[in-house]
């Protein structure tokens, strides 16, 4: 059927309208008449509008009414004989089927009036067609940037330094994974990971943030998100309580909430997640999330004390831990503190009663140290979840692409992730002083940023008198500027907003360039935030 075919309506209503009561045809769609004629029979049926028993209208009397082929009919009658629709009499006759259950008292609202068109069927509502599980999905929002907003717009707080990964080195190793293990590279492979890589990860997490870990023990995923999904799918029930901090990582949350967890917000100051709070809420919850090396979105470094406080609590109380270390090799000042996995490892040696297994997983992504896109993270759990991790992992998706796992693989042995790492941290650094120094230059005053010491992006207070930080956010994606207020990432009101705005993704020109956007939007909106918010 041609694209461009006019769109011509045919309807056929035979002189006994219970036995076809109405089909319509559309010849501007690629859908096969016999199709259409079919469908729309089936619907007359199953909306109990053509009762079992009831005869069909003969092909031939069909055919003439609707303009078609007796060919395209019989096909159409095929169909629905083939599924049990229909029934062809013996002596004749197409008959709807007796073996179906009658429909038609439940289903007298969707009868069309009579002599015309069926009325419009009201839209139906989804939530109500969703599971549980569905409707909870359904109705969380994640922070992600939707990828309509995937140029590198100021100030978007996710974004890494892309401009400076080396694309030609990184496309180099994977044709040389192409060309060297070809087959190897197109078959299923392994549900917790390319081998190679896992034994470079647990060696490279061992020696940099002093995670301890056997390959084993090294569960690949696509990104951190589908680590938190895993850990989330096996280790909660619906219903358990979790900590989560507060303000925190949204996307974090939503796998929560998909999950059915009962959701705590734990407070988080300069010492990181507040443990005393979080007992004193939900002593007996059955999970934490922490970002201790550099917690999301506020930067604070979680303490020694609260870290003790924090294992002791899951060891008592049989409580998971999982330790978010998205960014912590974006400290471009002083070293960070060893992953808490490392801190309970040794923890666990030095105490003195039964040994005891571990309660932290530790999750790691590639997506800020090599680009998003990659969709490479892992897990490192206790090692007699691995092999559970690794069936979870293949019943949601197989295994991630070997031909990058591999590829990255090479990229750590041959030295260049440390390279690429240490330019970042130089790149960051860098833009962090543009984004700190053109702040000083058009927002004094204005905004004041609070000074961080790792991360790509930084936290801002607006002066009164100024547009409310949701209220900003609006304002300034009008002008292609992106920011996202700190009570987005709250459950409960702030005491006071913020707004977040990143910098990694951008050279300090654009940095500079961007800030001074900003600061003439707030000087064009100045005095509105004062009338709005008395
Ligand atoms: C706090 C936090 N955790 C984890 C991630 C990594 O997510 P993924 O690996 O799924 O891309 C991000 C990315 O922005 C993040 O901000």
């Amino acid at each position: 059927m041609a694209a461009s075919a006019p769109k011509t309506t045919r309807s056929l209503r035979t002189r006994t309208a219970s036995r076809m009561p109405f089909v319509a045809l559309d010849e501007s769609v690629a859908t096969p008449l016999y199709e259409q004629i079919y469908v729309g029979i089936r619907e007359h049926i199953i909306g109990g509008r053509l009762t079992p028993g009831s005869k069909l209208a003969s092909s031939r009397q069909m055919a003439i009414e609707l303009g078609v082929s007796r060919f395209t009919i019989v096909a159409a009658f095929d169909a629905l004989l083939s599924e049990g629709y229909v029934v062809a009499s013996p002596r004749g006759g197409t008959y709807v089927s007796k073996a179906l259950p009658d429909l038609s008292l439940r289903s007298r609202a969707t009868i069309p009036p009579r002599g015309g068109r069926p009325a419009p069927r009201p839209s139906p509502n989804v939530e109500t067609r969703l599971s549980l599980r569905g409707r909870a999905i359904s109705g969380v929002t994640i922070t992600g940037p939707r990828y309509s907003e995937n140029e590198a717009r100021p100030f978007h707080p996710r974004r890494p330094p892309l401009d400076i990964f080396p694309t030609a080195e990184w496309a180099r190793l994977v044709r040389r994974q192409w060309q060297g293990h070809r087959h190897q590279m197109l078959d299923y492979g392994e549900p917790s990971g390319y081998r190679g890589l896992r034994q470079a990860i647990a060696d490279h997490a061992a020696s940099t943030r002093g995670v301890v870990a056997s390959v084993d023990q090294v569960i690949i995923t696509s990104g951190a998100q589908q680590a938190f999904n895993l850990i989330f799918q096996l280790l909660l029930n619906t219903g358990d309580d979790v900590w989560i901090e507060e303000p925190g990582y949204l996307d974090a949350r939503a796998a929560m909430t998909a999950w059915g967890a009962r959701i705590h917000p734990v407070p988080v100051d300069a010492e990181g997640l507040n443990v005393g709070v979080g007992i004193a809420t939900a002593s007996d919850a059955r999970l934490a999330y922490v970002s201790p090396s550099h917690q999301y979105p506020t930067g604070a470094t979680m303490s020694a004390s609260r870290r003790l406080a924090l294992l002791q609590w899951a060891h008592d109380s049989n409580a998971w831990i999982v330790e978010d270390d998205y960014d912590s090799y974006f400290r471009y000042r002083g070293r960070p503190l060893p992953a808490l996995q490392r801190l309970e490892s040794d923890w666990l040696s030095a105490r003195s009663d039964a040994p005891a297994a571990a309660r932290v997983l530790y999750v790691g992504t590639f997506s800020k140290t090599m680009f998003p896109s990659l969709r490479l993270g892992y897990c490192v759990v206790p090692p007699e979840l691995a092999p559970v991790f690794a069936n979870a992992r293949a019943i949601a998706d197989r295994n991630s692409p070997i031909v990058d796992q591999a590829a990255l693989e090479i990229f750590i042995d041959e030295g260049h992730y440390d390279r690429h790492l240490r330019r970042i941290r130089a790149a960051c650094l860098e833009r962090y002083e543009a984004m700190m120094h053109a702040a000083r230059r058009h927002l004094a005053g204005v905004v004041s940023l609070a000074p961080m010491n790792a991360g790509t992006h930084v936290m801002g207070t607006l002066s009164p008198g100024y547009p409310a930080a949701p209220r900003l956010e609006g304002l300034a994606r009008e002008e292609g500027i992106v920011l996202f207020p700190l009570s987005r990432y709250c459950i409960r009101r702030p005491a006071r907003d913020a707004i977040i705005l990143g910098y990694g993704g951008l050279t300090p020109r654009a940095i500079d360039t961007g800030v001074r956007r900003l600061a003439s939007i707030l000087e064009t909106h100045r005095d509105s935030g004062r009338s709005r918010r008395s």
